[in-house]
């Protein structure tokens, strides 16, 4: 009983910490500079539930409530592509502080992403990085880093086309037991706010 008390307080505070994490994240998008591309748009509620589609049907692990927590926090970089009417794909990134000797930078993480798979091989994801890095160098942001599969070769292909280097293989960040590599971008521009 206390056990379980004492559990419940350590995940409030780690649910707390973590919320007041994105809230701060989060203000750091104010005022984005966007990059238009017309096939691109925000997530908004006519579209959430076909992104929320796409992202069952692609990742293992699923959390709909944090997906949904980042959409909310995050918007503006978060991406749906859209043609003809239909969802084909998405990319949703947040805002990471990082404190550092010449004041607070804005890192980026890609959160998740995927194009359906009807539609790949068609240059979708390749727009849908592209805009979140033009945006990324409009507003400052320093580094844009992502966690992927060793062996999701379509994906790394992608990410090193695009300039994402390897940076180092980690052990449980893409599922218990999968081995990922952490890559990662400098855009041009990335000064301290
Ligand atoms: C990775 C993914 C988003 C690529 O989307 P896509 O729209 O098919 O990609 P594009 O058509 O823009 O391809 C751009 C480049 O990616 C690489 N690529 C894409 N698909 C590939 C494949 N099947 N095999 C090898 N390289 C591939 C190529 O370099 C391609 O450039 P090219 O057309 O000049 O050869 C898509 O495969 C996907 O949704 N995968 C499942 C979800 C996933 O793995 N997400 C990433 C999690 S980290």
């Amino acid at each position: 009983m206390t056990e379980h008390l004492i559990e419940k307080v350590r995940e409030g505070k780690r649910l707390s910490f973590k919320a007041s994490r994105l809230a701060f994240g989060s203000l750091l998008s104010k005022k984005w500079n966007t990059f238009e591309d017309a096939n691109i748009i925000r997530v908004n509620s006519d579209v959430l539930d076909e992104v929320l589609r796409l992202y069952n049907e692609n990742f293992i692990g699923i959390n709909e409530k944090m997906f949904i927590r980042y959409c909310r926090f995050f918007n503006e970089m978060c991406y749906v592509f859209q043609e003809d009417g239909k969802v084909k794909g998405y990319s949703i990134f947040f805002l990471k502080p990082v404190l550092s000797f010449t004041g607070i930078k804005k890192t980026a993480v890609l959160y998740s992403f995927t194009v359906d798979g009807k539609y790949r091989g068609h240059g979708i994801g390749r727009r849908l990085l592209q805009k979140g890095i033009r945006e990324m160098e409009l507003n400052s942001v320093g580094c844009i880093s992502l966690f992927v599969a060793v062996d999701n070769l379509p994906a790394i292909r992608l990410y090193r086309k695009m300039g994402f280097n390897v940076i180092r293989k980690v052990d449980d960040v893409c599922g218990v037991g999968l081995e990922c590599y952490e890559m990662s971008l400098r855009p041009r521009s990335g000064n301290s706010i």
